[in-house]
C-alpha cells in the first residue's frame, strides 16, 4: 500500500514538472479559455431520450453488478439495439413488446417506430464518417439453427435498415457452432482474436442466435505524443507497464467533486464522433463508479462539461470483450423470448409459431485507444492553452463513445486491466 501511494505521487510530479517548463510565466492565466465565451459550436442531443443510451447504461450496470465480475467490459449500445429493434419488428405479443421495453427511454419517450428510424439514422451516419474520424468494423447476424425457413421480407427489410444479416448453423453438434461463431467475429472485427465465449451455447432447434461485433479505433482531432520506450505504469486490478500518449490542449472537461470524478470529453477528427472518458480522482476500482452512474447523472456531466485547458495523459491500450447477454437482457425483463413455447417471432417466419426462439445474444467488441490523428483538411483553430488541469488516466476508466450527429451510443466499456509487463508492486 505505502509503496504503490509513493509510486503514484511521484508519477504526478514527473508529469506535473513538464507542464510548467512548456507553459512558461503564463501561470495565473484563467481556466477557463477565451475560446468558451464564443460561440460554441452546437451539442448533440441529450442522451435522456436515447434508446441507444437507455438501453445501453442499463445493460452497462447489469453486467458489472452480475457475480461473475467482468473485467474490461464493453458492448455496443448502437449495434445491439438496432438488431432488438429489427427482431421486435419481426415478433408480435409479449416477445415484441419485452423487446421493445429495453429500448424505452424516460423523456421524451419514443414509440417502436421513432425508436426504429432513428437508430437507423445513426448506423448510416456512423458508416459515413468511417474512414474519416475513425476506421470502424462492424456486422450483426442472426444466426438461426434448424429452424422454419426465414421470410424473405424480414431478410430484406432487416438488412437494408439495419445492417442485420442471416444466416443458417450448420447441423452439427455445440462445438461445430462454437466454430462458425467465431470464425464470424474474427471477421467481423477485421481479423482480430477474440477471446473465447465464457459459457457454453447450446442452441435448441428452432433457435435464433443474435450476433454482434465492432472494431473501433478513433482518430483525434490532434495528435497525441509518446515515445514507445516510455513505460508507466497502469494502476489496473493487476499492475502493469505501459506506453501513455500525451497531449495539451482546449477540451471540455468537468469535475464532479462529490463523486469524485473527472469528466472529459474530446472530439474525433472531423468532429463526427467523441469519445468521453470517467475517471475516478483516486486509484481505485470501478465498481463505486458502475454504482453511482445512472442516465441523469451522466447526461448532467455532458451538459457541464467547458473548454479547458487540459494536460491529458492516457495508456495506449486495447478494451476487447467476448460476452453473452441472456443473463443481463434477463435480469432487464426480457423472459418472454427465450422460452420455446411463449416465444413469438411470426414475423422472422411465418411457419414459426411455437417453433422459434431467441437462444443466445452474443457480442462482440474491440476498442483501440491510439495516439494517431485524422488525416485531410480542416482549419483547427489556434489553441489559447493557460494553465492545465491534469487528467492523468493511469488508472481505471469509463468510456464511451458517442456520434456527435444523432448524439446515439456507440461504446460504452471500462478498462479495468490495460495489457502489459506484469509489475509485482500491487494493492
Ligand atoms: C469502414 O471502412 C473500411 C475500409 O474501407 C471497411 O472495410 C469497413 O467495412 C467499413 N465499416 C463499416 C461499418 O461500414
Ligand atoms: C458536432 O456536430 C455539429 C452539427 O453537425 C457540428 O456543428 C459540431 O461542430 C460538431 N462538434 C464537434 C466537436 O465537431
Ligand atoms: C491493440 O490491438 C491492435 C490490433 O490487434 C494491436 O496491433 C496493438 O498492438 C494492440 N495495442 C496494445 C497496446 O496492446
Amino acid at each position: 500500500m505505502g509503496s504503490a501511494m509513493l509510486l503514484r505521487f511521484s508519477i504526478s510530479l514527473l508529469i506535473f514538472v513538464p507542464a510548467f517548463l512548456v507553459l512558461g510565466d503564463t501561470t495565473d492565466s484563467p481556466k477557463k479559455s477565451p475560446a468558451a465565451s464564443t460561440s460554441s459550436p452546437p451539442r448533440p442531443p441529450s442522451p435522456l431520450g436515447d434508446p441507444s443510451w437507455a438501453l445501453g447504461l442499463r445493460l452497462y450496470k447489469a453486467i458489472r453488478s452480475s457475480d461473475s465480475g467482468s473485467v474490461n467490459t464493453l458492448l455496443s449500445p448502437l449495434l445491439l439495439a438496432s438488431s432488438l429493434v429489427a427482431l421486435g419488428e419481426g415478433s408480435a405479443g409479449s416477445t415484441s413488446s419485452q423487446l421493445q421495453d429495453l429500448l424505452k427511454t424516460s423523456v421524451p419517450s419514443k414509440s417502436a417506430a421513432q425508436a426504429g428510424e432513428f437508430l437507423s439514422g445513426a448506423l448510416k451516419s456512423l458508416t459515413e464518417a468511417n474512414g474519416t474520424s475513425f476506421h470502424l468494423r462492424s456486422s450483426s447476424t442472426v444466426f438461426s439453427k434448424q429452424a422454419p425457413p426465414v421470410d424473405l421480407a424480414f431478410v430484406k427489410e432487416s438488412q437494408s435498415r439495419f445492417g442485420l444479416q442471416h444466416q443458417p448453423l450448420g447441423k452439427g453438434d455445440a462445438k461445430a457452432d462454437l466454430k462458425q461463431f467465431h470464425a464470424w467475429a474474427k471477421a467481423g472485427l477485421g481479423g482480430l482474436e477474440a477471446a473465447p465465449l465464457g459459457t457454453a451455447i447450446q442452441a435448441n432447434a428452432g433457435a435464433l442466435i443474435l450476433a454482434n461485433a465492432l472494431h473501433f479505433k478513433g482518430l483525434w482531432e490532434r495528435e497525441f505524443s509518446g515515445e514507445s520506450a516510455d513505460r508507466r505504469t497502469f494502476l489496473g486490478y493487476k499492475y502493469t507497464k505501459v506506453v501513455m500518449m500525451h497531449r495539451t490542449g482546449l477540451y471540455r472537461h468537468y469535475e464532479d467533486i462529490e463523486n469524485m470524478v473527472q469528466v472529459l470529453e474530446m472530439g474525433l477528427f472531423g468532429g463526427k464522433a467523441s469519445l468521453v472518458l470517467l475517471l475516478p480522482f483516486h486509484v481505485e476500482s470501478l465498481t463505486r463508479l458502475d454504482k453511482v452512474l445512472t442516465l441523469e447523472l451522466l447526461t448532467n456531466w455532458l451538459e457541464k462539461t467547458t473548454d479547458t485547458s487540459m494536460a491529458i495523459s492516457l495508456p495506449k491500450a486495447n478494451i476487447t470483450s467476448t460476452l453473452s447477454l441472456q443473463k443481463a437482457l434477463t435480469a432487464l425483463g426480457l423472459t418472454v423470448p427465450w422460452d420455446q413455447k411463449m416465444a413469438d417471432f411470426s414475423g422472422v417466419s411465418a411457419k414459426s409459431q411455437g417453433k422459434v426462439h431467441l437462444g443466445s445474444v452474443l457480442h462482440w467488441a474491440s476498442l483501440e485507444l491510439v495516439a494517431k490523428a485524422g488525416e485531410g483538411d480542416t482549419d483547427l483553430e489556434d489553441e489559447n492553452v493557460g494553465k492545465p488541469k491534469l487528467f492523468y488516466a493511469d488508472h481505471s476508466f469509463i468510456v464511451l463513445v458517442r456520434d456527435n450527429v444523432s448524439g446515439a451510443l456507440l461504446l460504452m466499456g471500462a478498462l479495468d486491466h490495460a495489457e502489459g509487463e506484469a509489475l509485482h508492486d500491487e494493492l
